[in-house]
């Protein structure tokens, strides 16, 4: 969740019967987090599961059950509700709700709204699995598909009822990604970008090794944002703890060796390869089999090293590369180095920060070096440059030669 993601959006978050109910007072809380204006509907089967007045706190707004509701001046909940929307998100739909919905029916405040709206509709369904997996509710899952409204999950697990299957409701942090990734312009949709983050871990022996102090956020900042612009993303990542992305891939490496042989297995079927990753230029030649032992005050090792492979020279001296963003980290005189580390690694773009400014950071300030030269990206929320990086990206992206 990103503060301020959704400010300015409103969202008609209606809540049908199901014990998934308890997830979307959380969602509601992130949902307000982020900026949203939340307006709560519940069918009446939803309120024997959680309170209007619960939903009414979380969302600071009054929650509407009844189409014969004549707090709205017109009395035209239906209509008026939906107008200021900028989209509906159905959580939980229940299967009865996905049936009504595929068939256009409208009896209650809800589904009345459903049919009467001019916003996008998107639903998280939530049920059993026997539910889920039922042709009947299939077939309404297509119908809807096909009339183009988006299917949030179901995901897969432990359910209410004991069993274990499809048909649990996405946890209200996926929800909350998927709604937020829905408003992003789609300006990545199929390609496929393959993105390493994090520090390398070289070891000197089964319980030492030589790192740094790369968190990973901007790295995976901009993962989020290539899969919010409808990529298919692989993340090739060092060991850091930060949580993947909604709808990403990742693989979890530790040494640049196995970076660098994760990066080489996949690169081949990327439209474009960002190097984030800070690797290691050196690991310790011969990695001790056991703990090197302090034996004395003056004994101390000696270390000696060698060189790493560079991965981004290396996939951009391929003979059929993908589109190549390189990150350099530099200490002083941005502006010289980064041109030079350009040229050095033949990367179409590079992307220059200052190291100890943004290590560890939430925001940072970057200036991008391409052929045309230089350009200046103001201070920001690492998300909200990972988005402006992409929109870089995608504007310098070689068109697609057809078939
Ligand atoms: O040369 P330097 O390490 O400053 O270059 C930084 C850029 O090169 C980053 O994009 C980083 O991810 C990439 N790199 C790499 N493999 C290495 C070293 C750096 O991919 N061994």
């Amino acid at each position: 969740m990103e503060r301020g993601e959704l400010a300015g959006k409103t969202i008609v978050l209606g809540l049908t019967g199901g014990i998934a109910c308890y997830k979307s007072a959380e969602l509601t809380r992130l949902l307000i987090k982020a900026g949203a204006t939340v307006q709560v509907v519940m069918t009446e089967a939803a309120t024997q599961f959680i309170t209007p007045l619960t939903m009414q706190a979380l969302s600071g707004r009054p929650v509407f059950t009844s189409q014969w509701d004549n707090r709205i001046d017109n009395n035209m909940a239906h209509i008026d509700l939906s107008r200021e929307a900028d989209a509906i998100l159905i959580a939980p739909a229940s299967t009865d709700f996905l049936a009504k919905l595929a068939h256009g029916m409208a009896d209650d405040l809800l589904s009345t709204l459903c049919v009467a709206r001019d916003c996008p509709l998107l639903v998280a369904p939530a049920m059993n699995r026997q539910m889920w997996a039922n042709p009947a509710t299939q077939r309404n899952a297509a119908t809807l598909r096909g009339d183009g409204i988006a299917i949030l999950g179901p995901g897969s697990g432990d359910q209410a009822c004991g069993e274990i299957g499809d048909g649990r409701m996405l946890e209200p942090e996926d929800l909350y990604e998927a709604l937020a990734g829905f408003f992003q312009p789609k300006r990545l949709a199929g390609r496929r970008v393959l993105i390493t983050a994090g520090p390398t871990f070289e070891p000197i022996d089964p319980v030492r090794g030589l790192t740094n102090r790369s968190s990973g956020k901007m790295g995976f900042a901009l993962a989020r944002a290539a899969a919010q612009a409808g990529a298919d993303v692989h993340l090739v990542a060092g060991p850091t703890s930060l949580a993947t992305p909604y709808g990403v891939t990742r693989s979890n490496v530790q040494t640049a060796q196995q970076m660098y042989d994760a990066v080489m297995a996949d690169v081949s079927r990327n439209d474009i390869f960002i190097a984030v990753a800070a690797v290691a230029d050196w690991r310790v030649r011969d990695v001790a089999h056991d703990k090197i032992k302090k034996t004395g005050d003056a004994d101390v090792p000696t270390l000696e090293f060698v060189q790493n492979p560079d991965i981004l020279a290396a996939v951009a001296q391929l003979p059929k590369p993908p589109f190549c963003v390189g990150f350099a980290a530099e200490s002083g005189d941005l502006e010289k180095h980064g041109a030079q580390k350009r040229q050095r690694k033949q990367v179409p773009l590079l992307v220059g920060n200052l190291g100890p400014a943004t290590f560890g950071q939430d925001d940072n300030e970057v200036i991008l070096f391409d052929e045309a030269g230089q350009k200046r990206l103001p201070r920001a929320d690492k998300q909200a440059l990972a988005r402006s990086l992409i929109i870089e990206i995608a504007a310098r992206l070689p068109s697609r030669t057809p078939g």
